[in-house]
């Protein structure tokens, strides 16, 4: 099929599917699903770090339909994570992924000023996470006594949008330094020769001295979990954006082709490039940010390396329509097989992430993507 014809025919299953799910969790902050219909993280688990997710899928989908639902249930998305800001203990280097895709679109979308003052309380928290010793951003907390005040973790590249957002909104450096020094961190310590990148990197948080890698979500130590490639990917061509810094961009390409090199021949992406050969095990979800990257490349590159890598999106992304979309009336999920972590005895399920990041992917392509990062 022409790949035209293809895009308008995804995004219009998209379109009719998402309105129903719509309707059936205008109240719900999803993370999963049970029995085919989404969970609801908001309440108890309000500070869940995927809890920004569905407000920006609902934006993505005002964005491109006017549909006033969308908006409503994105603005209540947005004012139930009011709690969490309230909650030092909930807040973390996830501060992106929760407050850029509600507040900040918000803010974007439509100037409101209280959705401006929420990314900026986030922005300024996530800011003074930052490690003057070892010049990082602090990843998660811990119990209070400082077992992972040094701990960075690679997922962090999609959260410096929301410093970059605060300079660029305040006129005010300090946030978009914070963020540089981080990635020139990330950069050094993350990224290996051969373009993979190390989810978790821990460093002595008094001097700032490199501790110890772990595998964190993926199979091991030395391994190469490919959502954190993913964000790898996305991240580094966004802080390209932001900073117009050649290195970051050309970062971003190497962690790129790494990810290219070691797509299996389904073009099904498993949980980690160096799992074991018995293990089947896949990650809908990276194979979907994966595509925003590739595709958020493409649009600052020209000419064949433009065209290469948003051939290895449409690649992606067409298997994923095919294959491990659920294009079910009646069941709430897009995406099917998304794995948080290896090490975990829950593996390919619905993951909210996994749906947004397939629908910024198609929206690139369609061109009714509201810019979240
Ligand atoms: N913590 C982000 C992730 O699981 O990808």
């Amino acid at each position: 099929m022409e790949e035209k014809q293809w895009i308008e025919d995804v995004a219009e299953k998209i379109r009719h599917k998402m309105i129903l799910v719509a309707c059936r969790n205008r109240h719900n902050i999803p993370y999963s699903t049970l029995n085919g219909r989404f969970d609801d993280c908001s309440g108890e688990k309000i500070t869940w770090w995927t809890n920004g997710f569905w407000g920006g899928m609902m934006w993505q989908m005002y964005q491109a339909t006017g549909n006033e639902l969308y908006h409503e249930i994105a603005v209540e998305n947005e004012k139930m994570l009011d709690a969490n800001l309230m909650m030092a203990g909930g807040l973390n280097h996830d501060n992106g992924f929760k407050w850029l895709p509600t507040s900040v679109a918000n803010y974007r979308k439509t100037g409101n000023e209280e959705s401006c003052n929420r990314g900026m309380l986030a922005a300024d928290n996530l800011a003074g996470r930052f490690n003057l010793a070892g010049a990082f951003i602090r990843a998660w907390n811990d119990a209070g006594d400082g077992k992972k005040a040094g701990w960075v973790i690679i997922d962090s590249m999609m959260n410096l949008p929301l410093l970059y957002w605060a300079s660029e909104t305040t006129h005010d450096p300090r946030y978009r330094q914070i963020a540089e020094r981080h990635a020139d961190k990330v950069q050094e310590y993350f990224i290996r020769p051969d373009g993979s990148a190390c989810h978790i990197v821990e460093f002595d948080p008094e001097t700032g001295a490199f501790m110890k890698s772990h595998g964190g979500q993926g199979y091991g130590e030395g391994s190469a979990w490919t959502r954190g490639q993913a964000w790898a990917v996305y991240g580094f061509v966004l802080s390209y954006l932001h900073t117009n810094r050649k290195s970051y961009l050309e970062t971003a390409k190497h962690t790129a082709d790494y990810f290219i090199e070691n797509i299996p021949e389904s073009g099904l992406i498993p949980v980690d490039f160096r799992q074991p050969g018995t293990c089947t095990w896949e990650d809908s979800s990276a194979a979907a940010i994966a595509a925003c990257g590739f595709l958020q490349l493409a649009q600052v590159l020209k000419d064949k390396e433009a065209l290469k890598y948003h051939r290895e999106a449409v690649r992606l992304l067409k298997i994923l329509d095919k294959k491990r979309c659920n294009w079910k009336e009646e069941e709430d999920n897009l995406l099917e097989k998304c794995t948080a972590k290896y090490h975990s005895d829950r593996h390919e399920f619905a993951i909210i992430y996994g749906d947004y990041y397939f629908i910024e992917a198609i929206w690139k392509l369609t061109g009714q993507e509201l810019f979240i990062w």
